[in-house]
């Protein structure tokens, strides 16, 4: 296939070093003696000090931090692009693009939504373009389409490292052209940007060997459907998924794209497969021949697949032959069930045999494969004379994929059986769905989308959503009942006849190229930094907010934290959405005052069980008030009154959402002593500027209460360098009563540098300046 697209390619900056990576390689082979898999041949080849960067070898996975330096970043709001500009830069360290997808809401139809949602978010976008423009990013317009599709269709190459931040869970997406793509936070992103090395452990790696052929009704969407039934949500925790094995070779790019895009739903870092053909053919049909070439070379050096003998950490057998079309949910991904045990499981739990809608497309799965595939079945059954029974609606991933369905007549054919095309943006799969017909109603849908939970797609709690491929959705949308079987059962027609859909078929690339479509929602090819630019933030906005610097709590040489008053001991289950709810507050991230209001969620399971309700003992007139905890974190902020959180167990757990560490920070807390943290919240702790600690004995937790006073001994010899220093708290009752409690901590070398800069973007800002 020929490219016919004008859409500008900046081959250097899309081209991966090979190179370099190449040669960063044979310095890890003279450490690690053994073969290697692909993850991790990608990863150390990205390593900042190829040379010594993983010590003397020994045990990596799941337990070195490694320091890498990843080639790419995308963006998605504007969270990461105002910490961008407050480590005062005058130009991105690595090539950046921003992406407008998630605030365009699905209720009329592509042309009316995309008008509506580009003059409620103006000053959003502005904002976003007026930033691109300052630091040289490459802005995507609204309309241009999902960040994930967009980085597939033009920068994801073979053995890249990328990172894409904030909501960024199925940035693995790009795993499907041989690369690994990570979804992380805006710092993290920064660090990428300014050029500072990103820490991450290494994770381990899991292998899963494939098999056999895919035929008839099944899809890599069933594959992973199967796969995050077997791993659960929380499988691939810690670790990248590694494809091996001929069945990887037989699947479209596309297809790969889908599978690595649900490793989210297992918890996996990323995934990651070996270059193929398919991936070769991809990267033609979307006009990156020089690309293709050089990793065709890299690929003949053995980069672009595993070592002969790799070792993986576990190693999972995938039969594609077997597989049949698999349907997950309701409320979780991991419940999956066999289409042909589906109408049985559907009656065993007594649910109503009613589908009230079908929605295909989102970052997923809206290939040209998987709309071909639709279409095919639309063209069968409008030969029959059926229409869609429900609401049928399809939200393409990107204006590429848009405008090649319309020039192909695949979105004419969906509309001929009542399909809706939506906008190319994330629209219904993060909720920006106006559905108003349902309200509160107990009903069920089918998406192609990859999550589930509730609320997720209308707001509605009663809303039970499934997960199942594009195919099956849209079959399933022509008989309105979730027992149909498109494989076996036939649908009756007016005539009385019965008609049975035959298996789809569709092509996982447009004979003549894909068309670019609507070119002025691209970006300039090689946007040059404008330093003279300046950035639109409008007075007295309330969506957005330049950041101000953390101060460091040390500045005054002291390096003990002094007097931290307990502003509460959080009781039980405490997730990132526990702390920073999302939702309507979503609007505010790029405001971190108004996005703080949002403080008060944290305590649904607190002190005295009740919700939202602080203590301050200090209050003015010396007594005790209860009032709502953003108000009292308020108080503490304007007496300069430092604070502490005492936590439970696996405090932070949930999605990435570094919200839950900027708030409290923004507050005035400075320690959180827990039980127990999830990882990457720690880690996000860090990064703000909050000295996380464990507590050695776990039941010294209920030794302290809200308004106790702490005071650490032994932090001075943390932060000058001593990592094995064991920190004691000197905690002051409120009966005067005073008492010591040891505990442990995790900072290494770096992350003491951020905590005695007051943040990670403070240190690398003094980085910068000197
Ligand atoms: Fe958007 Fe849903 Fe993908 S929110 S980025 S379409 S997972």
């Amino acid at each position: 296939a020929t490219h016919a697209a004008s859409i500008p390619r900046n081959y250097p900056s899309i081209t991966p070093p090979y190179a370099t990576l190449i040669q960063n390689l044979e310095h890890i082979r003279n450490v690690l003696t053994r073969p290697l898999t692909l993850a991790e041949k990608i990863l150390y080849s990205h390593l900042h000090d190829p040379i010594s960067g993983l010590g003397n070898g020994g045990r990596i996975r799941g337990e070195a931090y490694l320091q890498l330096k990843p080639e790419r970043v995308a963006m998605q709001d504007a969270s990461a692009h105002l910490q961008f500009m407050s480590a005062g830069l005058a130009r991105c360290a690595v090539p950046t693009s921003i992406h407008c997808d998630h605030l365009i809401q699905a209720s009329e139809g592509a042309k009316a939504d995309l008008e509506r949602s580009i003059i409620s978010n103006q000053e959003v976008f502005d904002f976003l373009e007026s930033a691109a423009r300052k630091y040289g990013i490459e802005f995507w317009r609204p309309g241009s389409g999902i960040i994930h599709q967009i980085v597939l269709e033009n920068y994801a190459a073979p053995g890249m490292l990328m990172l894409a931040s904030y909501k960024n869970s199925h940035t693995p997406n790009a795993g499907g052209l041989g690369m690994l793509a990570i979804g992380v936070g805006g710092a993290d992103a920064v660090d990428a940007m300014t050029g500072t090395p990103w820490e991450l452990k290494a994770p381990q790696i899991v292998g899963v060997h494939l098999t056999g052929n895919l035929s008839g009704w099944a899809t890599t969407k069933d594959l992973i459907l199967h796969l995050a039934g077997r791993l659960t949500v929380r499988g691939g925790t810690g670790r990248i998924i590694e494809y091996f094995g001929p069945g990887v070779h037989s699947q479209s790019c596309t297809g790969l794209a889908t599978i690595a895009n649900m490793g989210a739903e297992v918890g996996a870092t990323t995934s990651t497969f070996p270059y193929t053909s398919n991936m070769q053919s991809y990267l033609h049909a979307t006009g990156r021949g020089p690309v293709a070439q050089a990793a065709d070379e890299a690929a003949a050096k053995g980069f672009l697949s595993a070592d002969e003998g790799a070792e993986y950490d576990e190693i999972l057998e995938i039969n594609l032959s077997d597989l049949e079309p698999t349907i997950n949910g309701p409320f979780t991904p991991d419940l999956a069930t066999p289409l042909s045990r589906f109408g049985a499981f559907v009656k065993e739990q007594g649910w109503k045999d009613e589908l009230s809608a079908g929605l295909i497309g989102s970052c997923t799965n809206s290939s040209y494969e998987d709309m071909t595939r639709v279409a095919d079945l639309a063209r069968q059954a409008k030969a029959a004379g059926l229409t869609a029974k429900i609401p049928f609606l399809c939200t393409p991933g990107s204006e590429q994929i848009r405008a090649t369905m319309e020039r192909d007549s695949v979105t004419s054919t969906l509309q001929d059986v009542g399909a809706v095309v939506l906008a190319n943006a994330c629209g219904p799969c993060i909720g920006q769905w106006k559905r108003d017909d349902k309200k509160g109603e107990e009903n069920a849908i089918l998406t192609s989308f990859n999550r589930n939970f509730r609320s997720r797609n209308d707001g509605n709690r009663q809303t039970m959503n499934f997960l199942a491929s594009p195919t099956i959705v849209t079959a399933m949308a022509f008989s309105g009942s979730l027992s149909f079987n498109p494989m076996t059962d036939s649908l009756t027609l007016d005539s009385g006849k019965p008609f049975k859909f035959s298996p789809p078929s569709g092509q996982d690339l447009p004979l003549t190229g894909f068309t670019p479509g609507d070119t002025s929602c691209y970006p300039l090819p090689t946007p040059a930094p404008q330093s003279d630019a300046e950035v639109v933030i409008q007075k007295d906005s309330k969506r957005l907010e330049l950041l101000e610097p953390f101060t460091s709590p040390f500045s005054d040489g002291n390096l003990e934290l002094p007097s931290l008053k307990v502003l509460m001991r959080v009781r039980g289950k405490c997730t990132t959405d526990h702390i920073s709810a999302a939702g309507p507050w979503l609007k505010y991230k790029g405001h971190l005052t108004n996005i703080s209001e949002n403080l008060r969620k944290l305590f649904d399971r607190f002190f005295c069980g009740e919700v939202n309700v602080a203590f301050d003992h200090d209050a003015p007139g010396g007594i005790t008030e209860t009032d709502t905890i953003p108000n009292v974190a308020k108080r503490f902020k304007a007496k300069n009154q430092s604070w502490a959180l005492v936590v439970d167990d696996n405090y932070g757990e949930g999605s990435a959402r570094e919200h839950a560490a900027l708030q409290p920070r923004f507050y005035g807390c400075n320690l959180i002593v827990a039980r127990s943290f999830a990882r990457i919240h720690e880690t996000n702790l860090k990064k703000q500027g909050v000295l996380p600690l464990w507590f050695s004995d776990k039941a010294d937790y209920s030794r302290i209460g809200s308004c106790d006073v702490i005071q650490t001994i032994g932090l001075a010899n943390l932060l000058q360098g001593q990592l094995d220093t064991i920190i004691k708290l000197k905690v002051t009752n409120r009966r005067g009563e005073t008492f010591e409690i040891p505990t442990k901590h995790t900072m290494s070398t770096d992350q003491i540098k951020w905590l005695r800069a007051g943040s990670a973007l403070n240190y690398i800002r003094s980085q910068m300046q000197s």
